[in-house]
């Protein structure tokens, strides 16, 4: 009897789960944005999910939730209800380098998540206040070298990319300039710009403009290729700096347990969406590196974020990186 009703319970949990899916979504999602407005994943965020609302039939509302290096808004998505209504964007940050810091991680980057799928590819550029004493890469880390203790750097937290990729430079080029941490490179770019701060590594979707406004300085892109919409801007092999080539990315995860019917509708409005003229255009013109096909699946995110887990452990491991 016993077996019965738990073989009943499961037929009506999974006749549940196929109800739900089939009306989903019958009201707004939720995306937890885990950094600052205006920053570059809050950017790749309101670009992609503008174009998945429409195919969804429901507004996806964005909610900044920063701190921590992203850590902060990621657990609270990875906690939350696995039902389809509460999605999150996560980064090569808070789903590749932030195990490596943070030794009592919430979440596990690897398991506790519904991958959805990459929606941006985003380089990093190496940039720095108008103000700055050099006017190019040489020129900068030759006084970055010898005045390190002058100099500042911005990040977005612990864990985040321009925390992670900034570790990296310094242990690449030999330096420990002092790290000021931000919500997120949006209000770090500000103080950038105000000259408050002295330089950062920061993904291409949030600086681009203000590089081409002539707004900051840009000493290099850490890609093996220029970007288009920064022709002038060398790479950092052609400005002579062997050994850092990085990007980074930005994609949509759901909690673990989200109805595989309601990921597969996230996943194809989402791949909708990068198929979007509309959606490439934007994202293209701030330098974004609109995902391949193969790229874009659940499955190609999971492998993507394993490899990203292993390849930050040791880089930021072997830069004496530790959480603050
Ligand atoms: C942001 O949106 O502020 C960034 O993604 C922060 C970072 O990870 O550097």
């Amino acid at each position: 009897m016993k077996k019965v009703v738990l073989a009943l319970a499961a037929v009506a949990g999974l006749a549940a789960t196929g109800a739900q899916a089939q009306g989903y979504p019958t009201r707004p999602i939720t995306m937890i944005v885990p950094f600052a407005a205006g920053g570059p994943t809050d950017v790749v965020a309101r670009i992609v999910t503008d174009n998945m609302s429409r195919t969804l039939g429901q507004q996806i509302v964005i909610e900044n939730v920063a701190g921590a290096g992203g850590t902060t808004g990621i657990t609270r998505a990875a906690q939350s209800q696995p039902d389809g209504y509460t999605i999150m964007m996560g980064h090569m940050g808070t789903h590749g380098a932030a195990p490596a810091l943070y030794p009592n991680l919430k979440y596990d980057p690897t398991k506790d998540f519904a991958p959805i799928g990459l929606a941006a590819g985003t380089p990093i550029v190496i940039v720095a206040k108008k103000d700055f004493p050099a006017n190019d890469l040489k020129g900068f880390l030759d006084y970055l070298t010898k005045n390190a203790d002058k100099v500042n750097m911005a990040h977005a937290g612990v864990g985040s990319v321009s925390h992670s990729t900034g570790i990296f430079f310094n242990s690449v080029v030999k330096a420990k300039p002092t790290m000021v941490a931000y919500r997120g490179t949006g209000p770090a770019l500000n103080d950038l710009m105000a000259n408050t701060v002295d330089f950062m590594t920061d993904q291409i979707v949030n600086v681009a403009p203000q590089i081409q406004g002539g707004n900051i300085k840009a000493f290099a892109i850490a890609t093996p290729e220029r970007s288009p919409v920064l022709p002038n801007v060398p790479t950092t092999k052609e400005a002579g700096l062997e050994g850092y080539e990085v990007s980074a990315w930005n994609a949509v995860f759901a909690p673990k347990g989200t109805p595989p019917d309601v990921v597969k509708k996230l996943s194809d409005a989402l791949m909708k969406s990068l198929d979007d003229e509309n959606t490439k255009k934007r994202l293209s013109e701030l330098g974004g590196v609109i995902p391949s096909n193969t790229e874009r699946t659940p499955e190609a995110l999971q492998k993507l974020v394993e490899s990203e887990v292993a390849r930050w452990t040791p880089v930021l491991k072997a830069a004496g990186a530790t959480a603050e």
